[in-house]
């Protein structure tokens, strides 16, 4: 897809379609007052009839009959100016975007870009619109393979402009190359787990750094047990599929600055091992490694963007599944970092391979450490589906973490990790058990983790309940959602 600057007045512009925001109001201001007087006052009375109000994400499709060169308008809510947020642009950019795309249009124009909110730089607006609309448009159609011509796809949008403006063009290719980071970890997440197996991700991740200028390395299980990766090889014993632990480095901050470790849960398929799960909606299961594709694509972004930071991305990558080989519920074995873990369930498995990651982690004496997984069922019922969780023993950066939920639209929601946690999950023969009772699963889960976190600022991002997206939103299609991308990018941002 192409996406790019036209500088051109709105009443000149030739095109198939033009995307017009609308504040809500008693009429219609701006731009679309413009519109509306070459339209011999319809906007208007579209206003007056109801019919349209600049209602957030609302659209109304308007034949222009020779009256102006664009063929069509089409008209998207803003919602009232008072109330204005960026998300609000992210959204109302992704349902027209998907208004014209139905349409069956292959190119169209969008002054969204153009349009001016105090205290709200023109670079935000412009990336924020370039985002919504990419973002919107992504399907995965990699397995079909009958009636593909009848697949829709825009393959050219322009974002009008008034005059040339850097930071508006600075947005413009921010926000897609952020999309396409967000692109790469919903297909690797919408992909089969019998085709993104863990030597999938780590060829992935090679093929990415290799574009984009990162480092990367992969061990395989040899060097695990060299390591002594006793939990990630617990995990990995009952698959036929061989674990990878992905290495990325970027380096765009200062020699020798301490990195920020980004750390991904990479279960490509999670069945359970021998606790199996119940069949039903085990399909789901292979969204387990959406940690891990965050990971990997906020890494790519960093260094697309050249965000003047240090980053290095750990991604444990395995297979979960029962075998003769596999762990069993009662196994004592001991992590990378010499604590012993009794395995009270083999279905709690990615706080297992992240232990290990963590300890790996050390050697870079991180200045922060976030790690991303889907690691319990618990946090959706805690939080539902529109909140990842988010623990940690840090303020500061529990703190810059919730300012970039709130800048990138990927909320978060902090929840207590009180000492006191920690009690449910002591063994009777080990140094620690991997489940912890009923009660707070999602914050003895990171209890857990918190053991192998060492002395070094960090948090945790349970994304079990907004990695899928269930029903489709205004820039986010039925599918893998890409969560955690535009999360990290911004978080990495404030840190330059
Ligand atoms: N990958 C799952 C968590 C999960 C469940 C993510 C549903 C997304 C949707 C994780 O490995 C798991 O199985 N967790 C168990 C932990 C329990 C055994 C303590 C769970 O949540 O049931
Ligand atoms: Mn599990
Ligand atoms: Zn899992």
């Amino acid at each position: 897809m192409k996406v790019y600057l036209k500088k051109e007045s709105i009443e000149k512009h030739k095109t198939g379609c033009m995307v017009v925001g609308v504040f809500e109001g008693k009429k219609p201001e701006g731009l679309a007052k413009i519109i509306d007087k070459r339209l011999n006052g319809l906007v208007s009375k579209l206003f007056k009839d109801k019919d349209f109000e600049g209602k957030p994400n609302q659209t109304r499709l308007i034949y222009t009959q020779g009256r102006i060169p664009a063929e069509r308008v089409l008209l998207v809510g803003l919602g009232k100016e008072k109330e204005f947020k960026i998300e609000k642009m992210r959204q109302a950019s992704g349902n027209s975007s998907k208004a014209v795309r139905d349409l069956g249009l292959k190119k169209f124009s969008t002054v969204l870009a153009q349009i001016k909110i105090k205290k709200v730089p023109d670079y935000e607006i412009s990336k924020a619109v370039t985002e919504g609309a990419i973002l919107s448009l992504y399907d995965f159609t990699n397995y079909r393979t009958e009636k593909r011509e009848e697949i829709k796809r825009v393959d050219e949008i322009a974002l009008l402009i008034e005059k040339e403006s850097k930071e508006i063009k600075k947005g413009l290719d921010d926000g897609f190359k952020i999309s396409e980071a967000v692109y790469i970890a919903r297909d690797m997440i919408n992909h089969p787990a019998n085709t993104a197996t863990p030597t999938y991700l780590s060829e992935q991740a090679k093929r990415i750094a290799r574009k984009s200028g990162i480092k990367c390395k992969v061990l395989d299980r040899a060097d695990m047990e060299r390591l002594k990766m006793g939990a990630l090889l617990a995990v990995a014993r009952g698959s036929d599929e061989p674990p990878k632990f992905i290495i990325m480095e970027y380096n765009g901050g200062k020699k020798g600055e301490r990195p920020v470790l980004i750390v991904g849960k990479g279960l490509t398929f999670d069945s359970g091992g021998i606790s199996i799960k119940p069949s039903e909606k085990m399909e789901e299961m292979k969204h387990d490694m959406a940690g891990g594709a965050a990971a990997i694509c906020a890494i790519k972004a960093a260094a697309d963007l050249k965000l003047p930071v240090n980053v290095v991305s750990l991604i444990p990558a395995t297979e979960n599944m029962p075998s003769g080989k596999a762990d069993k519920p009662g196994d004592v074995v001991k992590a990378m970092s010499g604590k012993t873990i009794e395995v009270i369930s083999t279905d709690a498995e990615g706080r297992m391979i992240l232990a290990d990651a963590l300890t790996y982690g050390e050697r870079y004496k991180p200045k922060a450490v976030v790690d991303l997984a889907t690691l319990t069922g618990a946090c959706i019922i805690a939080l539902g589906y529109h909140a990842t969780g988010l623990l940690g023993n840090d303020k500061d950066l529990i703190e810059a973490i919730k300012r970039a939920g709130e800048k990138s639209g990927e909320r978060v929601w902090e929840l207590p990790l009180w000492e006191e946690y920690e009690e449910q999950n002591k063994s009777d023969i080990a140094d620690v058990k991997n489940v912890g009772g009923r009660g707070g699963g999602t914050i003895t889960a990171a209890a857990f983790l918190k053991k192998f976190a060492g002395k070094f600022k960090w948090a945790h991002l349970d994304i079990a309940g907004t990695v899928w997206e269930y029903n489709g939103k205004p820039y986010v299609p039925k599918g893998a959602v890409g969560v955690g991308v535009r999360l990290l990018v911004e978080y990495l941002k404030s840190q330059g």
